[in-house]
């Protein structure tokens, strides 16, 4: 069972592990579309605008400039089909290099031919060739440093050993990076740390010289691949999810610290009740005719407080007044508290002294200052007729008044050693006739509504 302290912590939390989570699902939904989405970078706009190549760079060069080209003579059968006897080579190599953060995966590097090339061999990876002939469209993947002629299903052209693959204009050979040449993927590049990249290359023949010009009009496709880590919305929810935990803690420690004081302060009031019902036991024991008086008082004084609206605490404080309000009684002697015949006048004096003496006893008991008040006035009057000190109205405290209506109505309501207790209707007449006079009128009012409801009940 929460406390009630802590009830409005604890869906406060609740509330807090629920946003929380959700930002969490959000983050990671966004994290998720982030990384799946196709990217296509241009080489042709690459070239045009350098700017662009500040996040992904793509560097196509010659091998060994212009003097690393070098001319072929093809073979009679090659020659019948190209329709020239010789063909220029040239090596090209091709970096990509990955400056973001992001793991660069799932990339290739198209290249559309605009020109008739013929490609012979290519490493770092397998290359698609996709040849457009009459309409059909031809296509093989390969890697081209360890296929034989036996596999090839596309047009090609052998000379002297050698197998090219035509690449017409609008042909197309796409590079994959393979795992197996270990270039894959690009990981993400931390700042001052050497830049990751990817080499790969390949031999491309034609009638004429082919140059890295003739190779760009190409894409680079690719996923950015970004660590959930590398969100700082998620390191900001890792930090609220901590002290969320930290507040979660903090919470159940106090929790349980305040059932313990809860505890405690059950067993602790249960004890001072104990303890007063026992003393005011004493007194009640001096005359065993009003056995009990001193609990019913209290009951009743703490009905009227509830009636009269008091809050929790102070109608508490009423019942242990009530219970204690005789306590001066403690002093008088037996003989005259159970006197069966009229007191003298001394007597009676003797008598109206256990206000004062109650007073006196309960003056020490400061966890309860109203208590020895209560002791002192509760033979007062509402018209100033009472004693000790003749106050009136509301200068008799609250709780002395209610005590006072309490104490005469449990008094009516009992046999004494000199009269039987007066039938309800006579008590209910007396508590009317002196509302104002004896009794405070409010105070009257409550009785008479608890007694009209029968929560205070006349004995059968
Ligand atoms: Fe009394």
């Amino acid at each position: 069972m929460i406390s009630k302290k802590n009830r409005l912590n604890f869906v406060f939390l609740f509330i807090a592990f629920v946003f929380i989570i959700s930002c969490f699902s959000f983050v990671f939904i966004r994290n998720d579309r982030f990384n799946r989405k196709d990217r296509i970078l241009n080489l042709s706009t690459l070239a045009e605008f350098p700017e662009k190549q500040s996040e992904i760079s793509v560097l196509i060069e010659e091998r060994g400039g212009e003097s690393g080209n070098w001319a072929t003579a093809l073979s009679l059968e090659a020659f019948e089909k190209t329709g020239c006897p010789i063909l220029m080579g040239n090596t090209f190599d091709v970096t990509i290099e990955n400056k973001t953060p992001y793991e660069i995966t799932d990339w290739n590097i198209a290249f559309t031919m605009d020109k008739l090339c013929y490609i012979e061999s290519a490493w770092c990876g397998k290359v698609d060739v996709i040849q457009q002939r009459n309409g059909k469209t031809l296509a093989q993947n390969f890697n081209l440093r360890t296929y034989n002629s036996k596999m090839v299903k596309i047009d090609y052209v052998e000379t002297n050993g050698q197998i090219l693959f035509p690449l017409e204009k609008g042909d197309v050979f796409v590079y994959y990076p393979s795992l197996e040449e270990k270039e894959v993927p690009l990981m993400g590049t931390a700042p001052n740390k050497p830049k990751s990249f990817a080499k790969l290359g390949f031999i491309l023949y034609g009638k004429d010289i082919v140059s890295a010009d003739d190779l760009l009009h190409g894409e680079l496709t690719f996923k950015c691949r970004k660590r959930i880590n590398q969100d700082p919305a998620f390191l900001i929810l890792v930090y609220i999810s901590v002290i969320w935990a930290f507040s979660l803690v903090f919470l159940l420690l106090s929790e349980g610290r305040i059932n313990e004081i809860e505890q405690i302060e059950l067993r602790d009031k249960k004890m001072i009740q104990e303890v007063m019902e026992t003393f005011s036991g004493f007194v009640d024991a001096k005359d065993p005719y009003t056995g009990g008086h001193s609990i019913r008082v209290g009951k009743y004084s703490k009905q009227l407080a509830e009636e009269m609206g008091l809050d929790k605490k102070q109608c508490q404080q009423v019942f242990y007044c009530g219970l204690l309000h005789d306590c001066g009684k403690i002093s008088i002697h037996d003989d005259i508290l159970s006197k069966p015949k009229r007191l003298t006048d001394d007597e009676f004096s003797i008598i109206k002294s256990h206000t004062i003496r109650g007073f006196e006893i309960l003056s020490g008991l400061t966890a309860i200052p109203e208590a020895c008040m209560v002791a002192r006035y509760h033979h007062e009057r509402y018209d100033g007729k009472g004693y000790p000190d003749g106050l009136a109205g509301n200068a008799i405290p609250l709780y002395a008044r209610i005590t006072c209506l309490a104490d005469a109505f449990d008094a009516m309501n009992s046999n004494r050693c000199y009269r039987n207790h007066m039938g309800p209707d006579m008590i209910i007449k007396q508590i009317s006739d002196n509302a104002g006079r004896q009794f405070d009128p409010d105070v009257a009012d409550a009785m008479l509504r608890l007694l009209l409801r029968g929560e205070i009940v006349f004995p059968e």
